[in-house]
């Protein structure tokens, strides 16, 4: 197997940094060594098969993004990302793991739910994949399927508080799953907004004519989000089921997530980058030549954006900082403007919700390094270890260590790179959310299981190179 030598960086974990040189062999980290270190008499950097120059650059484990919608079929349309375009894009970002969302629809067998996602996913992605469950029908039957799911590698459930019709669930359905995860230690992970109330409210404004993109914030106000994680906070502290409530966007949110930690629940959540950076304002301000008003399709999203001038979006640094909210996925859902976000028009309950963020992740969370929000060894926890060690996969990922995988990131804090449509993107999507945001940084060289994948702004992967990840329970449970 090849060996290679990066030398010359800082390595950044989650709890420090060091100059040193990770050697690698194979597909796996065999030693993080001082820097220049001689092995059996034998300079290393002559003895490997390829040396990567690191010098001014920092060495980081490879990006976990815990929670991606490749080909999801929702509202009316498919995420826009297949499992090959969407895994290559997150490559070009520094993700080199995506944990992607099975579905089980109504009337669907788990298993069934589980299969049809392997058969998207196997031979086309570029980067390693695992997969939660979604359990878009909570029945008998699959609640019996859900104590099968550890031994098929997927360790962690999604239940849904709203889209009703589609994935919801009621309370009668969230505690008898709730009390298969405490049975089993699976992770129940919540999407927590009140969906009958929502649906009303979102009526009520299109009755009133107020049909543009913006109103779809406006419909699922915090309060609805509040009510929902605190609903499902007290389910998983009568049923003892660890919770873990994804896209969190309103502060009122995470001081029910605080709240359940402060009692000593194993309660948990995760943000996203478009709640650390885009507000509702920006939405209701957006327009185009184009789109008119309707440009603010580009970031609906479910949770909504929140406004800036109440505070959620500060409050959501903040909760970085202090370990209230644990780590930053994407739920990177994409959609094209044209003939998919466009089915909206005229009526935002038609806009598909999602935003394509797989690519972006790492550089937009390094900003916040650049912009004084959280510490370089936060960056690294946040987006790789703490994902990793959530979903079973520590060890072989989210780390420089080793035995650990061999995912490894140098990033150049001396780089640039310009995020928008003709620039940086490759996400399958005709437009970028993240469209002239700047980034005082640059992913350079991506390696995956020891092969490098993007070196000096090329790809030099291939479709397939990623393999599916069989995870264990979380690592935060006792
Ligand atoms: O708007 C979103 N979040 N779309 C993806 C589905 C979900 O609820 O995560
Ligand atoms: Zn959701
Ligand atoms: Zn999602």
């Amino acid at each position: 197997m090849p060996t290679t030598l990066i030398t010359g960086g800082t390595v950044v974990t989650s709890t420090g940094r060091s100059e040193a040189d990770v050697l690698v062999d194979g597909e796996t980290i065999v030693a993080v060594l001082a820097p220049g270190s001689v092995l059996l008499g034998n300079d290393l950097s002559t003895a490997v098969d390829a040396v990567i120059d690191a010098t001014g650059k920092y060495v980081i484990p490879g990006g976990v993004d815990a929670h991606t919608h490749m080909e999801l079929p929702f509202g009316g349309t498919a995420a826009s990302d297949t499992f090959e375009t969407g895994t290559r894009a997150a490559a070009w970002g520094g993700t080199t793991t995506i944990i992607d969302f099975a579905v089980q629809t109504y009337g669907q067998k788990v298993m069934d739910g589980l299969a049809a996602w392997h058969q998207k996913a196997e031979g086309n992605c570029a980067i390693d994949y695992g997969f939660h469950q979604i359990i878009g029908d909570v029945n008998d039957d699959s609640l019996q399927a859900m104590r099968g799911l550890l031994d098929e590698g997927v360790s962690s459930f999604k239940l849904f508080m709203a889209y009703p019709g589609v994935f919801y669930s009621d309370d009668a359905q969230i505690l008898k799953a709730m009390q298969v995860s405490a049975d089993t230690g699976l992770m129940t992970m919540m999407h927590a907004e009140n969906g009958p109330a929502i649906d009303v409210l979102a009526q009520q404004l299109v009755e009133a004519g107020k049909t543009d993109p913006y109103y779809h914030g406006m419909a699922r106000a915090w309060q609805m989000e509040e009510e929902a994680t605190h609903r499902a906070i007290m389910l998983s502290n009568l049923t003892g089921a660890p919770l873990y409530v994804v896209h969190v966007s309103a502060k009122q949110a995470v001081e029910q997530l605080a709240w359940a930690r402060d009692n000593g629940q194993n309660v948990f959540g995760e943000t996203c980058p478009q709640y650390l950076y885009l507000s509702l304002e920006e939405q209701l301000g957006a327009s185009s030549d184009e789109w008119g008003a309707f440009e603010g399709a580009k970031w609906v999203c479910s949770t909504p954006l929140r406004s800036k001038a109440e505070g959620h979006q500060h409050h959501m640094w903040q909760s970085l900082r202090t370990n209230d909210i644990q780590m930053v996925s994407t739920d990177h859902c994409p959609f094209c403007m044209k003939g998919q976000k466009d089915l909206g028009l005229g009526d935002f309950r038609k806009i598909p919700n999602g935003i394509g963020s797989v690519e972006h992740r790492m550089d937009l969370l390094y900003q916040g390094v650049v912009d004084g929000q959280i510490s370089l060894e936060r960056w690294v926890e946040i987006t790789s270890t703490t994902p990793a060690r959530m979903f079973g996969l520590y060890g072989r990922k989210g780390v420089i260590q080793p035995g650990a995988d061999a995912d490894i990131v140098i990033y150049d804090p001396e780089g640039h790179t310009s995020i928008g449509v003709g620039k940086t993107h490759h996400m399958n999507m005709d437009y970028s959310a993240w469209e002239g945001f700047e980034i005082d940084g640059h992913v350079d060289t991506v390696m995956s299981r020891g092969k490098v994948v993007v070196d000096d702004n090329q790809y030099v992967g291939a479709k397939g190179d990623g393999r599916y990840l069989k995870r264990g329970l979380s690592q935060y449970l006792i």
